[in-house]
């Protein structure tokens, strides 16, 4: 028993970041694998990773929780009507984790365009002797690269486009004078109109019931022929079956994926195709990043199971 100790259930997995926080003597943690059920019991606060659904079956298992602390900055997992109803404050990873996903975005920008995957390959096999026309790839500058959201990160990987020579547009429902006064980027009210013409296509929306699906068979049509998509935000606003038929047909050039609609499986059409570069959802994974973002969940939980102000509520 634990007497009077507040006790929280932790994914199991971020045990290792425990070494960079401090726990208070009347805090009891609960080690708690992903692979796990939700057991019953008196905890007051849950900090999972992104891969757990947290709905009502979770929830009413455990009936005195005060917070839902996921280690995350998407939020897709956990259903927020239900988190409201029984008035559980819900937070998420903001911030911390906009470079390094940034970065990762870049990664396979230029991995898809300079077709790197391949050519490591053919390297690798010693098949290839210097030609003019081997690995022929797309050259970023004065290219229109297309953001399909401009949060934090969508923001961050258009910045990062500026030395690269590129034209920066977005859609967005929220306008940002700062952004398009920073770099030049433009807004673009028309989904139609991004995607067909801008040469690179970049998602960076949250996973909702408005954007579920969004990049579908009738998009992925619009965009411009040889154009390269890639998604670093959730695997459920693409479709992939459409996707998979484009990148076999030529339509598009390539994609670059971190997220998949059933994680961790992918398509068994993506994985045979050499035009596109598949990653596991390895977006904020940098040591200082992952740190971070423990630390950042873990306040979180500490405040909540205080019924203090979360320090980022989603
Ligand atoms: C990663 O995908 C996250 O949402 O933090």
């Amino acid at each position: 028993m634990s007497g009077s100790k507040i006790r929280v259930l932790v994914a199991e997995e971020v045990r290792y970041f425990l070494q960079f926080v401090e726990v208070p003597a009347d805090v009891q943690i609960e080690w708690l694998p992903t692979s796990a059920a939700v057991p019953e019991g008196d905890y007051k606060g849950l900090l999972p990773l992104l891969s757990r659904r947290v709905d009502e079956s979770v929830l009413e298992r455990l009936p005195q929780l005060m917070v839902v602390a996921n280690f995350a900055v998407g939020f897709d997992n956990i259903d927020l009507d239900a988190t409201r109803a029984r008035g559980v404050p819900v937070s998420n990873t903001p911030d911390v984790l906009t470079g390094a996903t940034a970065d990762l975005t870049w990664s396979l920008i230029l991995a898809v365009s300079r077709r790197i995957v391949e050519a490591e390959r053919l390297a690798r096999e010693g098949k290839w002797t210097w030609h003019p026309t081997l690995l022929l790839g797309m050259q970023l500058s004065g290219r229109r690269l297309g953001l399909l959201g401009a949060g934090r990160i969508g923001q961050a990987v258009g910045r990062r486009a500026i030395p690269f020579g590129m034209e920066v547009v977005y859609w967005d429902r929220i306008e940002q004078p700062e952004f398009e006064a920073e770099i030049g980027a433009r807004r673009i009210e028309s989904l139609d109109e991004v995607l067909a013409s801008a040469d690179l296509v970049s998602i960076h929306v949250q996973l909702s019931e408005e954007t579920a699906g969004l990049i579908g068979r009738d998009q992925i049509a619009r965009m411009k022929d040889g154009a390269i998509l890639i998604n670093t935000a959730r695997g459920g606003i693409v479709d992939e079956d459409a996707l998979c038929e484009a990148l076999e047909s030529g339509k598009l050039r390539g994609a670059g994926l971190d997220v998949y609609e059933g994680e961790p499986q992918i398509r068994e059409c993506l994985k045979r195709l050499s035009n596109v570069v598949l990653l596991p959802h390895v977006g904020s994974a940098t040591e200082d990043t992952r740190r971070k973002m423990f630390e950042l969940a873990w306040e979180n939980l500490m405040l909540g199971v205080r019924r203090e102000p979360l320090l980022t509520p989603v």
